[in-house]
């Protein structure tokens, strides 16, 4: 596992997208993994910025992204898949039938989730991986205890989860889904070539000290990580401020 520092948010925003930019730029059909909340979002931004001015091409692009809320509607302001429309897909020169987000309103959740599972693997698997952290630890939408073993499924969001992402949803926690669908441990392990986790500020340090230094544990489902050849966690100083070996910094 690499480890890069960033000095502020910034920079974790302009290392994430040259990532991605370098890779595009050298295959211009790559798969990317993408993911959703807050941490993720300067990346998005600066994506659209490196399209304007002409340094990627998004049309050959595909992409797959990690999880979905359960019982929301594609066009729900709320829903991971609106939220990527919003911040990166509108921008950008997708083509539409390339972007992939589970759909949290099909009646056949079971049935979306294997289908999904089976888009990847045709796919060939995902070049980038972005991922962000929970600060339960959890990657995507698999909460502590998820079973390494785990393949794209209907997930119960922890307490926790529902709490922090209740900002999204006017501070309401009670209109937060408690089921989700999302890659599993092993969708991510397997099907990722690369991955690049973002992690940013202090509510994440625990977390990411945990992830990186702590033992392989699904109390701690992102400490998988340690056993993936090819990560590289970027984190700025106030994420990275709980590591203990000197040698990342
Ligand atoms: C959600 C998403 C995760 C994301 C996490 C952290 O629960 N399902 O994929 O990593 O939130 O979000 P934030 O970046 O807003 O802290």
């Amino acid at each position: 596992m690499k480890i890069l520092i960033a000095n502020h948010y910034e920079e974790l925003c302009k290392l994430s997208a040259n990532i991605i930019k370098e890779h595009v730029q050298a295959k211009k059909d790559a798969v990317l993994g993408l993911a959703t909340g807050s941490t993720p979002v300067g990346l998005y931004k600066q994506l659209i910025s490196d399209y304007q001015a002409g340094e990627i091409d998004f049309s050959k692009v595909t992409t797959f992204n990690l999880d979905e809320y359960a019982g929301l509607s594609p066009s729900h302001p709320q829903s991971y898949n609106h939220f990527m429309h919003e911040h990166l897909f509108q921008h950008i020169n997708m083509q539409p039938d390339h972007i992939h987000i589970p759909q949290g309103d099909n009646p056949q959740l079971e049935a979306e989730c294997m289908v999904y599972e089976d888009l990847i693997r045709q796919a060939g698997g995902i070049d980038v991986q972005i991922l962000g952290i929970g600060a339960n630890g959890h990657i995507g939408f698999n909460e502590p205890r998820s079973d390494f073993e785990d393949r794209t499924r209907i997930v119960k969001l922890s307490e926790s989860t529902i709490q922090a992402n209740a900002r999204f949803f006017g501070g309401d926690p009670v209109l937060v889904p408690r089921l989700a669908i999302s890659m599993g441990i092993k969708t991510i392990m397997e099907f990722s070539k690369q991955i690049v986790l973002l992690a940013s500020g202090e509510e994440k340090a625990d977390a990411i000290q945990k992830m990186a230094e702590g033992p392989v544990t699904t109390d701690v489902p992102a400490s998988i990580l340690q056993k993936h050849n090819h990560v590289t966690v970027i984190a700025d100083q106030k994420a990275a401020q709980k590591l203990k070996k000197a040698s990342y910094l």
